[in-house]
């Protein structure tokens, strides 16, 4: 079969339309309320991009895109039916590490395509879209494939920092740079292919340094910079394929992830580029920061008289974090504040930038369990109210709660914003054991006067606190 199948105005206007949904679609997903939408605005937008592009752009080997789809959409399925609420991060760092590994594909499939032609100007412009795609694909593949086993916990969270990491940095942009500007001209003469190997090479390389150079607690602004990354590597493979739709595309997942990005940073009080030069969340011997030296005791709480503070508080706080992803609470936590809100107790979320494993974890988890909106505030908005707050229940929560990370300038976790929670009456943290958080730092907020701990699954010592409401 060849030849397409849809005329190529019709692909056009298909693909504004595509372009649209996806604006939409950025726009629905930046509110908890709207997020369904732009879901589905999304999944229509790709929907529609797959099909134009399937049945009016490609011409010739329906038989191999088709069973290539299949078994796609197959892998797809499963990972998405198969995968934990818990996984989804790392989830989101493979799949990036696809988006990579498709634009280095790409751009060797396009350089060894001897039916393209390009002469003088236009085929230095196609050689320079080849390895910046290549150069853009190979670092987000390498680097999402380092923040996957991180994220999984297969490669341990510690920053690995090589001595003068940054003049290596710069040395291997250079040389970069220099064998770039060699591929041209070799590919001008009909070779290039050494140049672009060795490239592919050392791009891969930067993508482990500079992931593995990422301390615990910043992996958050590594998640979204890959995000970022992952598209502008599908931009660069929209240029080599000359296909519109793909480069608009990437860049609005490449321009959002870097917002993202930067709104991360702010949130963690980091210098952009300082993290990812890498060395944050690294101060040498600081993961036992804070827990190093005698703390004192914690003080242990149980069931009922939680159940019991609770009951008599006017203002509840509940901060929830990682450990209520894990132990799937938030449903408990749900029928807790409707018991309580029909008591007449006033209960708010606060809800950290960076709590849990990614990007709006916690608002997805109660929005999920359907919290209202309106009692689920940012660190920002509810920071400044711990004074007036009666009781705070910390439920998994760690890093986010860490009053080291103001006190401490050697944590690893030094001047990031953390929720206030000890300037309020009563602390109460649902955890396990005392073991540290993600970025393996102790935390102090256990043995204060007005801490108590309540140990356990969350979800069992909610199921308990519910009972006795
Ligand atoms: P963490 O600091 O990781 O603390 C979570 C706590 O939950 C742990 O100390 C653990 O203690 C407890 N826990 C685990 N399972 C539990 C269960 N079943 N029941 C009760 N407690 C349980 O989480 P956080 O406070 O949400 O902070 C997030 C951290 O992850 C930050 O360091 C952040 O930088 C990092 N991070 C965030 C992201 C994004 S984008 N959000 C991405 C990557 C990394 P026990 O083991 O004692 O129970």
């Amino acid at each position: 079969m060849s030849g397409a199948l849809i005329p190529s105005g019709v692909v056009t206007v298909a693909y504004i339309g595509a372009i649209v949904l996806f604006i939409l679609a950025l726009g629905g997903l930046s509110n908890p309320e709207t997020a369904r939408r732009g879901n589905v605005y999304g999944m229509t937008g790709m929907g529609l991009a797959l099909l134009v592009t399937v049945f009016g752009v490609v011409t010739d080997n329906y038989m191999l895109l088709i069973v290539a789809l299949v078994i796609g959409a197959i892998i797809g399925l499963t990972l998405a039916k198969r995968v934990q609420m818990t996984q989804m991060p790392e989830l989101v760092a493979i799949l990036h590490s696809l988006v990579g590994m498709a634009a280095v594909f790409v751009g060797f499939a396009s350089f060894s395509d001897t039916s393209v032609h390009f002469t003088g100007v236009e085929k230095t412009i196609h050689d320079i879209e080849i390895y910046i795609g290549i150069l853009i694909g190979a670092v987000t593949f390498s680097g999402s494939v380092i923040a996957f086993g991180k994220l999984s916990g297969k490669i341990s969270g510690n920053a690995m920092l090589l001595p003068a990491r940054h003049w290596l940095n710069l040395g291997l942009l250079l040389i970069t740079i220099w064998i770039g500007s060699s591929f041209v001209e070799q590919s001008a003469a009909g070779g290039g292919t050494l140049s672009l190997l060795s490239m592919t090479a050392i791009a891969l390389a930067f993508g482990v340094h500079m992931v593995m150079a990422i301390g615990g607690a910043d992996m958050p602004v590594v998640v979204s910079m890959l995000n970022s990354y992952s598209g502008w590597a599908a931009s660069a493979t929209g240029f080599m394929l000359s296909n519109d739709l793909l480069i608009v595309t990437g860049a609005l997942v490449g321009s959002s992830g870097a917002i993202l990005s930067f709104i991360m940073c702010r949130a963690m009080n980091r210098k952009f580029l300082a993290v990812i030069a890498g060395g944050f969340g690294t101060t040498s011997g600081s993961a036992s920061s804070g827990g190093g030296e005698d703390q004192g005791e914690a003080v242990q709480i149980d069931a009922v008289a939680t159940a019991e503070l609770m009951k008599n508080a006017k203002e509840v706080m509940i901060i929830p974090g990682y450990g209520m992803a894990v132990a799937q609470a938030q449903h408990i936590v749900h029928e807790i504040t409707r018991k309580l809100r029909d008591r007449g107790v006033n209960v708010r979320f606060g809800i950290h930038p960076v709590a849990g494993r990614m990007p709006g974890h916690m608002n997805v988890l109660l929005a999920e369990a359907r919290v209202p909106y309106d009692i689920v505030f940012e660190m920002d908005e509810i920071n400044d109210d711990f004074p007036d707050v009666d009781v705070s229940v910390i439920i998994g929560a760690n890093d986010i709660v860490n009053p080291s990370a103001l006190t401490d300038p050697d944590s690893p976790i030094a001047g990031m914003p953390v929720l206030e929670c000890w300037k309020g009456g009563t602390t109460i943290v649902l955890k396990r054991s005392m073991a540290t958080g993600y970025a393996g730092v102790q935390n102090p907020l256990f043995f204060l006067d007005n801490t108590q701990m309540l140990f356990g699954d969350a979800r069992e010592s909610l199921d308990k606190v519910l009972g006795d409401l």
